[in-house]
């Protein structure tokens, strides 16, 4: 069982211009968040594993690569090798998923899989045995500063009664539309991995919002009975 709540702010909301400051503003996170858009799978397009290379030069953290793409058993080897610590496929479009997964493992990272909001969690009854991650999207992925979607507490209920039923834990990452307010209630719903886009980015002072959702987590962890 986690036992502490982690805080993995997302540079797709970070000011590009000043991208190493960006990074650096926030190295009092846990990991770092990088949105791979396609422009096909989502409605827009981001960065690919040419800045993720630039990326890891500018931080120690370890980055965590959620790609949104509709190819990723072709273009996932790219992250790998451009330094992915955890890389992230959805589910929705992943041709061979635990291929992948292998992989994944067998380079030494950690493996996540995705699912979008209309995604039922059952659909990840047979992987979830293999995963070190699970991120369960909040919102309709694309962009950052969206709503979060209220649906969220009943995937992260569903999903804690899938991993009791396997005997797995594996880490429960939430994406979209999380800030300091309603971080204890995700948590308190099984979320240990909080992304934070515009929340971390467009507030005045970047490492206090990383504060403020980690510990308004851990108030959520202590709602849990850990
Ligand atoms: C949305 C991305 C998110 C996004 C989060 O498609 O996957 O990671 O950057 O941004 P906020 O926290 O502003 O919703
Ligand atoms: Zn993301």
């Amino acid at each position: 069982m986690a036992t502490t709540v982690r805080i993995s702010p997302s540079i797709l909301a970070a000011d590009f211009l000043h991208l190493g400051a960006e990074l650096k503003s926030v190295s009092n996170a846990d990991f770092i968040h990088y949105d791979v858009m396609d422009g096909d799978f989502v409605p827009n397009i981001s960065f690919g594993p040419g800045i993720l290379r630039t990326v890891k030069r500018g931080t120690d953290l370890p980055v965590d690569v959620h790609m949104m793409v509709s190819n990723p058993d072709e273009v996932f080897r790219d992250y790998l090798d451009a330094g992915a610590d955890i890389l992230t496929f959805h589910l929705e479009t992943a041709k061979h998923a635990h291929r992948m997964v292998d992989e994944i493992h067998k380079q030494g990272r950690r493996a996540a899989v995705a699912i979008n909001p209309g995604t039922a969690v059952s659909a990840l009854d047979a992987i979830i045995d293999y995963l070190d991650m699970v991120l369960i999207m909040s919102v309709n992925p694309g962009f950052s500063g969206q709503r979060f979607i209220e649906h969220t507490y009943t995937q992260l209920n569903k999903l804690s009664a899938l991993c009791q039923s396997h005997s797995v834990r594996p880490l429960v990452e939430i994406d979209g539309g999380v800030s300091a307010a309603n971080a204890a209630q995700v948590v308190a719903a099984g979320a240990d991995v909080l992304v934070g886009g515009s929340a971390v980015f467009d507030s005045e002072d970047h490492a206090k919002a990383v504060d403020d959702m980690r510990q308004a987590g851990i108030r959520g962890l202590e709602m849990r009975g850990q």
